[in-house]
């Protein structure tokens, strides 16, 4: 078909027709994929549509030229097209008002709200014309990403006449970087803004990073740990954060920071820093006058007190308000915002109190203060009463405060939901909360709309999203990358659909192809879900190890300590009694509507069960299971699940660029075998614990599973892994670091019948040394492997057990027959004894 024949039959001008056709020709398929520029890679859109190469900027200040930058890039990527002189029609980029003045007699809107922006396709003067106007130059930078996301994701723009801007003021990600370059909960490298103690030199990823959140509509980020924040308010450090205020500014993201509450006394080497103390409120005056001399437009500050050992206004007799406020006032003649946390709770509680309840503490701290924070403080709430676990209600605290603004707090980084080592697309958990209706006053009060501002007109709100990106390749996985995406979609509008997100981003990121896109989407619907069914069960949080890695399972981990992350199991039953009537009182802190749902156990959301009540393992479901038998059920569910994405994901081959399909399918594979770790671990532990048995026999019984323990074992010994449950029987081998031996040995004899097999190795890959492994039959070597991952934890356990399975020389099973011998050598290093626990045969076909 020649160009004019297209421009015939899709009705649309010559250039526009050169364009399509270059876009066709550019094909659909990914370039190899770099995770630096994640969905802004621009490999080609379907071209149905796409807008006139010569751009510019009416105005200009700084993000319309950041915006006819990107819009250059990446429609050229797009389309191939190099950019054209105007006599072909042009994109332009303003202000309404600098469109006003530059196309006089042209409609435009009359109004645009605040950062929201106009996208319109008319012909002026005989030639295309595509206008992007913002309200001001934010505005216009946000439509301009949006119409790239428009070209990107062929949607059909002949008619484009849209308007758009962002539900919520407020739109922050949160790193939690420290000055030594350490990423608290960041798992992929270190930080891009701090290194030995300062500002880094080379702020490059910074104002990478800021294109990327300013592609998504995010206007906010706050760089620094809230946790070590007190360093950040030295004087050189703030001229090293102007910098990074710089380095993100023509992109329109704001630099925020996390101030410790305690500064004046550490750094301004005040006697107190008692908020009410005039000398504490001079202070901070003038400190943050100091700030907004170097950083004129500082977002706030943002702020963990009393909480978790950060110092705070408890150890005055004053309230998380008097804190709030006294900064809150220091900031205001600058426009700056406090993000006072709720994340306050006493970490020291009693166990055998039946009363005490960390999951009660925000509530019971903040309700009675509302009405008395200062108008620019914001109060950053988590979406749960206890900790970004992969299942917990929605915080009553949102409908606790009418007279407050409120901003939820999510977090990209998946630190209780497999550390990006597991796909976790988190947007259909946001949305779950996000679209959660809290019944405040007895009327509909959704959780996005409170946090938007609208249920109880409160002027300001927002989302704050805690991302912890590191300088390696952002949050390390490609595919975690649509979270981040997914975060600022939502927080520029709440009501797009999880599935819609993931579409948009597929598309972007990896290929507009329907199959792939159908592919990737399921898989990341699917995969929240799937990580609850084998870490968790209805409502008794994450079961990880919640005092140190927060990642493998310690079912122990979370009882009979300070913390409060209690699911206070026996041999009885499981679950913490929140009840008003019975328990801790914690279900009365929500609207009388929910806290009915919640006090009985019958009207209780199943999943929500054992967070509020305490049950026996005995108790019947709706669906006539018992508790101990959905247990069993769902961690097996799960598992294959598990193997399920990996199966999907196996339909992409050759569809996709090779690099992400071998980085993802070995992701999977990995996530697969823990998936195995995790079920066996929460299924034998409560089988033990309740001794009742699986109906299906499973518990207990693992089909073509030699235990390490009682092989044939040279070199290795014995040893007791902690918490028992992450190991097969609770016991594995490791080599005896006293022994002059090199390798260990661990040998078997099989004793199934004869046929072709997949051999799964389980084994523990410690940090900070790099074992290695042989499998060999008969004496003969069939494949090695080094254990060189990098998992959490020195010392064998679920953190660091992994599976290494092998298919046989041609991929179609390793040949046994009865009284084959199967052996496993270890070659320890170091710290790491080539510790494992055990290994499985299955029939490859
Ligand atoms: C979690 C996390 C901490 C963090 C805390 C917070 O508990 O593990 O590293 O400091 O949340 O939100 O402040």
């Amino acid at each position: 078909m020649s160009k004019k024949q297209l421009a015939a039959r899709w009705g649309i001008d010559f250039m526009t027709a050169f364009l399509l056709a270059a876009a066709f020709a550019a094909g659909t398929m990914a370039h190899a994929q770099t995770e630096d520029q994640a969905w802004l890679r621009y490999a080609g859109g379907p071209g149905r549509s796409t807008v006139p190469v010569s751009i510019r900027a009416l105005g200009s200040s700084e993000m319309e030229h950041s915006a006819v930058q990107e819009l250059q890039r990446g429609i050229a990527a797009m389309t191939g097209a190099q950019p054209a002189n105007s006599g072909q029609g042009e994109t332009v980029v303003g202000t309404l008002d600098e469109v006003r003045a530059a196309f006089p007699g042209l409609q435009v809107p009359a109004h645009l709200a605040a950062h929201g922006f106009w996208l319109k396709r008319t012909v002026w003067h005989g030639r295309p014309l595509v206008i992007v106007a913002g309200s001001n130059e934010h505005g216009a930078l946000f439509g301009a990403f949006d119409l790239l996301r428009r070209v990107a994701t062929g949607a059909d723009f002949s008619h484009l006449d849209a308007i758009e801007s962002p539900a919520m003021p407020i739109r922050w990600v949160d790193e939690w970087d420290n000055a030594d370059g350490v990423v608290t909960r960041g798992y992929d490298g270190r930080s891009i803004f701090f290194e030995g103690g300062k500002v880094r030199d080379d702020l490059s990823e910074a104002t990478a990073y800021a294109r990327l959140l300013a592609s998504v509509g995010i206007n906010g980020c706050n760089v620094n740990n809230v946790n070590d924040a007190a360093p950040f308010l030295e004087p050189g450090m703030i001229k090293g954060l102007a910098r990074i205020a710089d380095a993100m500014r023509p992109w329109g993201v704001r630099l925020a920071i996390s101030v410790d509450i305690a500064s004046p006394q550490k750094v301004g080497g005040l006697k107190t820093f008692d908020p009410l103390d005039p000398d504490v409120k001079a202070w901070w005056t003038a400190k943050v006058n100091e700030i907004y001399q170097q950083i004129p437009d500082l977002a706030g500050v943002t702020v963990k007190a009393d909480s978790e050992g950060q110092p705070g206004p408890a150890s005055y007799g004053r309230s998380p308000a008097d804190a709030a406020n006294v900064l809150a006032n220091a900031l205001a003649p600058h426009g700056g915002v406090v993000l006072y946390r709720a994340f306050v709770y006493n970490n020291h509680l009693d166990y055998s109190d039946m009363k005490a309840d960390r999951a009660r503490a925000a509530y019971d701290i903040f309700h009675p203060l509302d009405g008395q924070f200062a108008p620019n403080v914001i109060v950053q709430i988590k979406y749960g009463p206890i900790d970004f676990q992969a299942e917990e209600p929605v915080s009553p605290l949102f409908a606790g405060l009418h007279k407050t603004n409120e901003a939820v707090e999510l977090q990209i980084t998946q630190e209780y939901l497999g550390q990006q080592r597991h796909l976790v697309y988190l947007a259909p958990l946001w949305k779950e909360k996000l679209d959660f209706d809290l019944h405040a006053e007895s009327r509909s009060t959704l959780v996005k709309e409170i946090i938007e501002g609208k249920s109880f007109n409160r002027p300001l709100g927002g989302m704050i999203g805690v991302s912890c990106v590191g300088r390696d390749n952002w949050l390390g996985a490609p595919l975690a990358m649509a979270n981040l995406y997914a975060f600022g979609r939502l927080a520029w509008n709440p009501n797009l659909s999880a599935e819609q997100i993931a579409a948009e981003w597929t598309k972007q990121t990896i290929s507009t192809d329907p199959q792939v896109v159908a592919t990737v989407d399921k898989m990341l619907m699917q995969s929240w879900p799937t990580y609850v069914h084998y870490t968790g069960f209805l409502g008794t949080q994450t079961l990880t190890d919640i005092t140190g890695s927060h990642y493998g399972p310690n079912i122990e981990a979370s009882e009979r300590n300070g913390w409060g992350q209690w699911h206070r199991d026996d041999a009885k039953g499981i679950g913490m009694d929140r009840s008003v009537a019975t328990g801790t009182g914690y279900s009365g802190q929500y609207p009388p509507a929910l806290a009915k749902i919640y006090e009985s156990i019958a009207t209780t959301p199943e999943d929500e069960l054992l967070f509020f009540h305490h049950m026996p393992w005995t108790y019947k479901l709706h669906s006539g299971k018992t508790v101990i038998q959905y247990v069993y059920d769902i961690h097996y569910q799960g598992t294959e699940e598990a193997a399920q994405l990996g199966n999907e994901w196996a339909t992409l081959k050759g569809k996709i660029d090779p690099q992400l399909f071998e980085d993802e399918r070995a992701r999977l594979e990995y996530q697969a075998g823990h998936a195995i770790m995790w079920r066996d671990a929460i299924v034998q532990y409560f089988f033990k614990e309740s001794g009742i048995p699986d109906t299906l026999g499973r518990a207990g019984h693992y089909p073509g599973r030699l235990e390490a323990e009682d092989a044939h074992l040279s070199g290795y010994k014995v040893i007791d892994v902690a918490p028992w449950e992450d190991a097969s029987g609770g016991k594995a081998v490791a080599c005896d670091p006293s022994s002059a031996q090199k390798t260990c040995t661990a040998e078997w004899t099989y004793n199934g019948h004869a046929g072709r097999f997949n051999v799964a190795v389980q084994y523990f890959d410690l940090q900070g040394a790099v074992a290695h492994f042989t499998l060999g039959t008969n004496g003969t070597e069939i494949v090695s492997w080094a254990a060189n991952d990098k998992f959490p934890s020195h010392a064998p356990n679920g953190d660091n057990s992994t599976r290494f399975t092998a298919h046989g020389p041609d991929g179609r099973g390793i040949e046994l027959k009865p009284g084959d011998t199967l052996r496993v050598e270890g070659a320890p290093d170091a710290s790491d004894p080539a510790a494992l626990d055990y290994i499985e045969i299955d029939p490859a076909e």
